[in-house]
């Protein structure tokens, strides 16, 4: 029935690539797009639950100091409220995921401002709404606390720190060495559809219909947070309008939901409004990094220095690893990393779009251009020179890379090879410039099931409680399954977002379609081999196509094999050895074209190229989606994005997208996009690794670096807005 395997060894069949179904690679589109673009796919907040009332919730005034709500009764007497609730379960913060481990703040205590502290519920959403602006928060016996990094107490990550030969001695002897630092500020995950929760109890078993990425963890986060048995809960997501790491781990709205519901006895609906989803989910952590690079007189490296600051709130754990790429990336024996996280009263940080890489990489590629500029090398060459033949600190090899590949392929594509010398090209009011970067992530396998039934009537269902937070999950699983068991594409149908279905990896980290994949791989294939011995055959030489089988060369239907019993297997995959054994990462290349204006210092990015190795890519069309849409987040991360905090209190004092700006229609370019055929043995059994993150790692240093070239001028503090590139010009 249930068909287990642990990912301990490479796994060199490659039975995918014997399949003739033709569904994975193939650029399908979504199953799912028709619904969400007519309307007809139902959010979070768009569920009518019979009886439901509303909850808005109330933010904290300040930073610190014990919770007052001082008119609470007159509140709790208006026009339709059913009751205002104070709940020092409400102060958790999201999880990142896994419950137990996000401390609860309380009792009744403000720990940054803006931070979601009670709930009002009436029964009509805008009773709730003016109930809630009527509530007077207090904070009684505030103190002052930390909210700047620059003054907050640091606590070194031990954990973090490396220190491989000696990178001093590199630096001294060094025939160029380049010693700089930067910053990158905070970032939202700006999801389109903000977070909403509807929980209803039916007795004691709660439902909960919301927006969330990982359901298994979601539920066992919101049974943890009431105290009750994870079987008592189940989550419904079957449509996710964005996460980007916001939705990893259940946000306020939800626990509060839930509370309020079973106070009120009735089901009860709360969404986080526009601002409250800016201030009280969840940041990117701002970061300060230095690095340190020391190369021979031929380019070569010799040494490498990372060293970041990093910030989150009092007691949580999550540290945004910025220095994961650092450590494999790119060759030289002297090696030094350290990492202190400052603690500080702003919002938690947690993770938003490729945690680590996203920043990391993109400020260890602006060093790198700084160095080749130094020697007067090509940037390309420069990243050639320094691939190392293994990972440089642990010694193991690569999985699978095709590193240089994407930098010769992308140069190729992108005209690289024209690129001007700095301030050298001029059109009119604009200075023109062409920048490159590299782009790694980590690779990851997850745990996951999935049930696949092949009916009677020779069509195919997959099950699990994986998401698609527009990632392609509906296409992509549907295809595996096609493909493996021999069906047109639309024979196949994907069921999601359910915890009653086998729990899966969820989305994020870039595991989802590899992880959850591979559990319906699994099940199609075990699904095979009972074909085959219905049969009599051995597996390998069934073929299925279009809902048939040929063997020994005849051809048999589906229909007329099963004789109308049902196959019904669970697959599930469980990471091991391989995760170890080998360094996995993805890897590639991003090139951009800037203009930057002679006179007001404003960028505009007029074309950008990416060429990227990922292994086996599923569905041609959502990787695509999914690396153009990270060379978009490189275009906010470059020019744009910048969550601001008052000095005074640390609020967020851009809290709505008007303020807090990411690109539009008109900041996007021309962009192509290049997947590099590639199979990793190591990942998984479908030779697949994560693509999800790849496209945002690095590409923020292609522009920044392009402005360089243009104008001259190093911005050091991310975003490079025209007052920061004017000021150098
Ligand atoms: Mo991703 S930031 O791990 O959803």
């Amino acid at each position: 029935m249930t068909e287990s395997f642990k990912m301990d060894a490479p796994v060199t069949d490659r039975r995918l690539d014997d399949m003739v179904q033709g569904l994975v690679g193939a650029p399908l589109d979504r199953p799912e797009g028709p619904l969400k673009v007519t309307g007809q796919a139902t959010y979070a907040n768009e569920w009518q639950v019979e009886g439901m009332v509303h909850g808005v919730m109330v933010r904290a005034p300040g930073n610190s100091g014990h919770v007052v709500l001082t008119n609470r009764d007159v509140v709790a007497a208006m026009p339709g409220v059913l009751s205002v609730i104070q709940d020092d379960r409400l102060l958790r913060n999201p999880a990142q995921g896994t419950a137990n481990e996000a401390p609860i703040q309380g009792p009744h205590h403000a720990a940054y401002m803006g931070q979601l502290i009670a709930v009002v519920v009436a029964e009509s959403f805008e009773q709730a709404r003016h109930a809630a602006q009527c509530l007077q928060v207090t904070l009684e016996n505030a103190e002052v606390v930390a909210v700047d990094p620059d003054t907050a107490a640091l606590e070194p990550q031990e954990g973090q720190a490396l220190d491989q030969g000696d990178l001093d001695a590199a630096m001294r002897d060094a025939a160029y060495a380049v010693d700089v630092t930067y910053t990158t500020p905070s970032h939202s995950s700006a999801a389109m559809e903000p977070h909403a929760s509807i929980a209803s109890w039916e007795g004691e078993d709660l439902t909960l219909r919301g927006s969330y990425q990982m359901l298994k963890y979601n539920r066992n986060e919101l049974a943890d947070s009431l105290g009750i048995h994870p079987d008592r809960v189940r989550v419904l997501s079957p449509y996710v309008g964005g996460g980007f790491g916001s939705k990893l781990g259940l946000s306020p709205e939800a626990v509060a939901a839930a509370i309020a519901a079973r106070e009120v006895g009735r089901p009860v609906s709360v969404a986080l409004q526009r601002q409250q989803v800016f201030e009280a989910t969840m940041r990117r952590s701002e970061t300060r990094q230095r690095i340190r690079l020391a190369a021979d007189a031929e380019g070569r490296l010799t040494g490498l220095g990372h060293d970041a600051r990093i910030s989150n709130l009092p007691g949580e754990t999550f540290a945004e690893p910025v220095l994961q790429a650092s450590h494999f990336l790119y060759s030289g024996q002297n090696r030094r990393m350290s990492m202190d996280l400052a603690r500080l009263h702003r919002l938690c940080a947690g993770s938003v779009r490729a945690p680590g890489e996203a920043v990391g990489v993109t400020v260890l590629e602006s060093a790198m251009d700084e160095l080749a500029y130094k020697i007067g090398m090509d940037p390309v060459e420069l990243r050639r020179r320094n691939i190392p033949d293994k990972d440089p600190e642990s010694g193991k090899a690569f999985s699978s890379r095709r590193f240089r590949e994407a930098l010769d392929s992308g140069a190729e594509a992108f005209g690289w090879a024209d690129r001007p010398g700095v301030k050298e090209r001029r059109e009119g009011e604009w200075l023109i410039g062409y920048g490159m970067a590299s782009a790694a992530r980590v690779n990851v396998l997850m745990e996951s099931q999935a049930r696949v039934s092949l009916t009677p009537q020779g069509k195919a269902v997959v099950q699990t409680d994986m998401t698609d937070i527009g990632t392609g999950t509906y296409a992509i699983l549907g295809q595996i399954a096609g493909e493996m068991l021999g069906l047109p594409r639309e024979d196949v149908e994907v069921v999601l977002g359910d915890t009653d279905l086998p729990p899966s990896s969820g989305s994020g980290g870039s595991w989802g379609a590899s992880s959850s994949g591979t559990s319906v791989y699994l099940a199609c294939q075990a699904i095979r081999r009972q074909l085959a011995e219905r049969l009599q055959v051995s597996e390998p030489d069934l073929t299925l196509k279009d809902g048939s089988a040929t063997f020994d060369n005849r051809t048999r239907s589906l229909v007329e094999i099963l004789q109308g019993d049902e196959i019904v297997k669970l697959g599930h995959v469980q990471p091991g050895d391989t995760s170890q054994a080998v360094r996995q990462a993805t890897f590639g290349a991003y090139f951009a074209e800037v203009a930057v204006h002679a006179a007001s210092g404003e960028t505009r990015v007029r074309r950008m190229h990416g060429s990227f190795a990922a292994g086996r890519i599923l569905n041609a069309k959502t990787a695509r989606s999914q690396c153009l849409g990270g060379m978009i987040f490189g275009i906010g991360m470059a020019l744009e994005e910048e969550l601001a905090f008052d000095p005074r209190d640390g609020h967020v004092a851009n809290h709505n997208l008007a303020e807090y700006h990411i690109p539009v229609n008109a900041d996007v370019p021309q962009m192509t996009v290049e997947l590099l055929e590639e199979r990793d043995d190591w990942a998984n059994p479908m030779q697949a690794k994560g693509i999800g993150e790849l496209g945002i790692c690095g590409a923020a240093a292609a522009i920044v670096n392009a402005i360089h070239n243009a104008t001259g001028v190093r911005v050091r503090d991310y975003p490079a807005t025209l007052d920061k590139v004017i000021a150098g010009m």
